[in-house]
């Protein structure tokens, strides 16, 4: 064989193995929201832990050695006879409770009114494809009016935004705390439950905060004296404040969408000192290797299955619907996090 045959061989022979994390894709959220229901205890050996959360052991061993593999945990000998398991860097991401936990995000994207609607993506894609989102295909309703009509989902879905909140916030503040410098008040747009804000005002004692988001999320969303929740409808109305939060609600709506949401916005801070700050995913065509742009790919497929027009932007994309929406400047802070922090002067 020559060496371009020999080639050609080793790459096909590769082809075969990743095809595998293709055809298993799921296995490894579907294990992971097994771990998070079926909850983890301190470091212990399997016995202790098998019948601390009444698992069949072997059953448990088998759904320990996969996470031991992944580095979800690591496996420790005890003594000559017992092995345990210890927590790594990752597992305080996955296991419930904890400040840095995205337990809730896991049980939300593994639920079933999640899933349904990837079934019919392809649907989506096609020229005859009709405008109903992939979720309501699936679910009979959009995201909006089915978390509205189900409690329980929009519980789900606010706590699940309220982990990755903590992640993002947590980077904000370390990465760019300046540009809450002078913002006295804050509206937080599409603010969910408020975990945001509330680790904002924490973190920089001289901002009043207003929670701002439809009213069945702000009746349910935490109280607090330096906090308001308001109820509302961005595309009608928004309170004022000296600068505008929006994390992760401009990518559920199309570039038409986003500019009256931006306008509103642009009305409710003041002309010479407001801002709008924007925590979104920047994509960057073109990068290979790049994990957390891998991340915004990724995002980008969700926003096509779930929402009804929305999208993940790149640098070009954000920069047309700020201009198209009257604001004069904005620059992009990078964070240790899958979005960025965008900062628009009118
Ligand atoms: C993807 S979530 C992001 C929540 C939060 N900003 C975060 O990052 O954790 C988008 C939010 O927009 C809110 N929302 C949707 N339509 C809205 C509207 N018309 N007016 C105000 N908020 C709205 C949703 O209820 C939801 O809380």
């Amino acid at each position: 064989m020559g060496d371009m045959e020999v080639t050609i061989k080793e790459g096909e022979a590769r082809a075969e193995i990743e095809i595998w994390s293709y055809v298993l894709g799921y296995v490894k959220i579907a294990v992971v929201k097994c771990a998070v229901e079926l909850g983890y205890l301190t470091p212990m050996p399997l016995s202790e832990l098998a019948t601390a959360l009444r698992c069949e052991p072997s059953r448990l061993h088998r759904i320990m050695r996969f996470m031991v593999h992944y580095r979800i945990f690591k496996q420790e000998h005890i003594n000559h006879h017992t092995v345990g398991f210890s927590l790594t860097l990752l597992s305080p991401l996955l296991i419930k409770g904890g400040e840095k936990s995205m337990a809730a995000f896991i049980l939300l994207v593994s639920s079933r009114t999640w899933l349904a609607p990837w079934h019919s993506l392809s649907v989506r894609v096609l020229e005859t494809g009709n405008n109903i989102s992939p979720f309501e295909v699936a679910n009979g309703k959009d995201l909006w009016s089915y978390a509205e009509a189900n409690p329980d989902f929009s519980e789900l879905f606010n706590n699940a935004m309220g982990c990755d909140a903590r992640l993002t916030v947590q980077a904000t503040i370390e990465g760019c705390p300046e540009v809450f410098d002078g913002v006295e008040s804050l509206i937080d747009v599409g603010g969910g439950n408020g975990t945001a804000l509330s680790l904002l005002v924490k973190a920089f004692p001289w901002i009043q905060g207003i929670n701002f988001d439809l009213p069945h999320v702000v009746a349910v969303a935490a109280k607090s004296d330096s906090i308001e929740n308001v109820g509302g409808d961005m595309f009608m109305s928004i309170p004022n404040a000296d600068a505008a939060f929006l994390m992760w609600v401009l990518h559920d709506w199309d570039d038409e969408e986003c500019i009256k949401i931006l306008k509103k916005c642009r009305e409710a801070i003041p002309e010479d000192k407001g801002k709008v700050i924007i925590v979104e995913a920047v994509l960057e065509e073109d990068k290979e290797g790049d994990e957390l742009g891998a991340v915004g790919l990724m995002l980008d497929m969700a926003m096509m299955a779930i929402t009804n027009k929305g999208k993940e932007r790149t640098l070009k994309e954000w920069s047309y619907v700020l201009q198209q929406s009257g604001f004069t400047r904005f620059n992009v802070k990078p964070i240790r996090a899958v979005k960025s922090v965008i900062e628009a002067y009118p």
